[in-house]
Formats: structure tokens, sequence, C-alpha cells
């Protein structure tokens, strides 16, 4: 799986601002602060082609991003970022349900989860909202080379991951596939590439 070209095309406030259907697309999702960015930096080899942030809450909009002129990227502002103003808390659930529930083209949602902190509840809440509407996801663990650390209590990555996925048990009959990522080593970018081609095909 190769990228030989990315390219943004838009950035949109609502699903019907979105650039006209046609190729098929990959949300990424997830808590402010997550990675969702960094994670499409990674993927096509840009250090800011997506605009990071050390602070919770800098993607605010839906921003397409175009691969190889056959398959978007789409980066979407985080949930869960307690000091934003209300308006843009509120906004979250409105335009990116939305925006889940009409484009038409969207093939599968990534749902990324900070592998260095314990099951958070507002993940497993949007998974279980993603699931009832029937929406394919896939979960892609973040910061997975992040060494366990006292203030994420001593934990590893792969303990956290484990915790998740036996709190995902309950929701689905078949568990939905799940990758390990990094954004600083680019553990996982084959895999999610690869990932990506075989969605595609379906
Ligand atoms: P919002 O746009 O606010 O919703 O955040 P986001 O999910 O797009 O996060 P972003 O990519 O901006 O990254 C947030 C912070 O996490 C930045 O300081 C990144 O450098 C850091 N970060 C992202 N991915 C990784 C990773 O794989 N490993 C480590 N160690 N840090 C990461
Ligand atoms: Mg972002």
């Amino acid at each position: 799986a190769i990228v030989k070209s990315a390219e943004f095309i838009k950035s949109s406030s609502k699903e019907s601002e979105c650039p006209a259907a046609g190729f098929p697309e990959f949300a990424l999702v997830g808590r402010s602060n997550v990675g969702k960015s960094s994670l499409i930096n990674s993927l096509v080899r840009r250090k800011e082609l997506a605009q990071t942030s050390k602070k919770p809450g800098k993607t605010q909009l839906i921003n397409h991003f175009l691969i190889n002129n056959k398959w978007y990227l789409v980066d979407l502002p985080g949930y869960g970022f307690a000091k934003a103003p209300t308006a843009i808390r509120t906004d979250w659930n409105e335009f990116t349900k939305d925006y889940f529930l009409k484009r038409e083209t969207l093939v599968c949602v990534f749902l990324l989860v900070d592998s260095s902190i314990e099951p958070q509840q507002i993940d497993l809440d949007c998974i279980d909202w993603l699931g009832r509407k029937k929406i394919p996801i896939t979960v892609v663990f973040t910061k997975c080379d992040r060494k366990k650390k006292k203030k994420n209590g001593g934990r590893k990555p792969e303990e956290n991951i484990k915790d998740f996925l036996d709190r995902l048990k309950p929701m689905f009959a078949d568990t939905p596939p799940w990758i390990m990522t990094s954004s600083e080593t680019n553990q996982g970018r084959e895999e999610l590439l690869r990932h990506i081609a075989q969605l595609r095909i379906l």
C-alpha cells in the first residue's frame, strides 16, 4: 500500500458542505488530543498536512484530504474536550452525528483510542452509538510508543488495550477490527493502509 499523493481539499462546517461525493472515505474520530491529525500525517508521511497541537481542540471542522486521487481521509474534531466553549461541545454531537448518518460514501470510521490511559467511558459510548447505527468501525489504538508511566496508573499500552477490548465484548457479536499504532514510530502504518486497501475493494 503506497501513498503517492495527499492533498487537502476543504474544511466544512456541516455535512451538506462536504465535497461532492464520488470517492470512498474513511473518517477519524476520537477524544480531543488522541492523535487523529498526527495519524493522518503519519499515514501520508507529511509532517504538517493536518494541523496538530499539544492543546486539545485544535481541529474544529470536517477536513477532507484526497489520497492518490482515489479516496478521502477525513479529519474530524475531537470529542470530550471539557474546556471548549459549550457551543462547540454541543455542536460536536450535532454536526458529526449528521455527517455519520448522511455521508453515503463513508466506508468506515476509525475510532481512535489512546492506549496510554485506561478505558474511557466516552469512547465506549461513541463506539456503542456507531455500532447501533450499523456504521462500520475499526478501533485504532494510538500512542502505543508510550512507556508505562506512574501518572497513567503504571499500566502498559497492552494492558489498557486488553481492558478496552474486554469492555467492547458485550456490545458486539464480533469484536470490530483493531490496530495498534504510533505516529512517533509509524507503528501500524502499513497495517492500516493495507486495511484501507482491503475495505475499498468491498
Ligand atoms: P484535536 O484536533 O484537538 O481533536 O486532537 P487530535 O486528536 O487531532 O490530536 P493531535 O494529532 O493534534 O495530537 C495531540 C498531541 O498528541 C500532540 O502533542 C501529538 O504530538 C501527540 N501525539 C499524537 N500521536 C502520538 C503518538 O502516536 N505517540 C505520542 N507519544 N504522541 C502522540
Ligand atoms: Mg486534530
